[in-house]
């Protein structure tokens, strides 16, 4: 099997385990059910579960609990991206080819389709205590589960969120600095939660922990400035996304502060030492290899 066929089957059995996990559509709620599916199957490229589980393999051993956690990262990512199209935030209509949740479903639904994905996040991370057996399960469990409050919420996620919303506020001077806080929090935490859940899950040490954590911080910040990047060259058919979007919203980018020259630069060092970093472990995991280098250099 060549790469891209390797990850059209992984990806297919994310897709698998989120059809699992998603809740049903029915009773009074069943509208917010709706929307909360809509934006979940609207099909992205997984990204984050697929290098959940390709970080515990790194690690050798499988665990029971993991495909609840990769559904449940994947629900807080759907969320944000939910609540980030929204008008207040950045005012998006388009997302991954399709309508987004608040043109489709109004924006009151597509608030508390994000809030009850954030919820239904956590009660499907819960899950895997159900398939704990050893106390070195539920140990590893409780582990997975506190970087995963802590990677999403405000010291992770919501934090650089919050710093990028104030980022595009005239009257806020942006520093190097802020820009690198709301890069590695609110694209690079994530990722960070995926790699090292996967790994913990695994029953990697604190010390190969801690390298995921830097590993996924670099795919994490390459990754985002190949977004800013595509905003400026690539096209809504290519992306599935207005492009243009942070020069519409006076955004400033890595883009904007080095230029696109040096932002390229910044990417392929940054992706090198990832990548370094995954080939220092005993076990090497080449699909996760390409996986990350594929995802830095990608064009949407
Ligand atoms: C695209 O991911 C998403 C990012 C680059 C991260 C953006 C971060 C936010 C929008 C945070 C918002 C936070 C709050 C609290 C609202 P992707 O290319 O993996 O998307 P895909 O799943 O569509 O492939
Ligand atoms: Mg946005």
């Amino acid at each position: 099997m060549n790469f891209k066929e390797e990850l059209e089957k992984k990806t297919g059995e994310v897709e698998t385990i989120l059809a699992e996990y998603l809740p049903k559509q029915e009773g009074f709620q069943g509208k917010v059910l709706e929307a909360m599916g809509y934006a979940v199957s609207a099909g992205g490229k997984r990204l984050r579960p697929l290098l959940m589980r390709e970080s515990a393999d790194l690690f050798g051993e499988t665990a029971e609990g993991l495909p609840c956690f990769m559904a449940a990262l994947e629900f807080i990512h759907t969320y944000s991206l939910i609540h980030d199209d929204l008008p207040a935030l950045d005012n998006d209509d388009y997302r991954r080819g399709r309508k987004t949740t608040h043109v489709v479903y109004g924006e009151d639904i597509a608030v508390i389709a994000g809030d009850g994905l954030l919820n239904y996040a956590y009660e499907t991370a819960l899950r895997a205590f159900e398939k704990a057996v050893t106390i070195e399960d539920y140990q590893r469990t409780e582990r997975a589960l506190k970087i995963l409050g802590r990677k999403a919420g405000v010291y992770g996620m919501v934090g650089g969120q919050c710093a990028d919303l104030l980022a595009e506020k005239p009257e806020t001077e942006v520093t190097e600095e802020m820009l690198l806080y709301i890069h590695r929090n609110k694209t690079a935490a994530l990722i960070q939660a995926a790699m090292m859940i996967g790994a913990v899950l695994a029953g990697a040490d604190d010390k190969a922990v801690e390298l995921m954590e830097r590993c996924a911080e670099n795919i994490g910040i390459a990754f985002q400035i190949q977004d800013d990047i595509l905003d400026v060259t690539s096209s809504l058919e290519v992306l599935g996304k207005p492009t243009g979007s942070d020069e519409k919203n006076h955004k400033l980018t890595y883009v904007t502060m080095h230029g696109l020259e040096e932002s390229k630069r910044q990417v392929a060092a940054l992706s090198e030492e990832a990548v370094g970093i995954l080939k220092g472990f005993s076990h090497r995991n080449a699909f996760l290899e390409t996986l990350v280098e594929q995802l830095i250099y990608r064009e949407k």
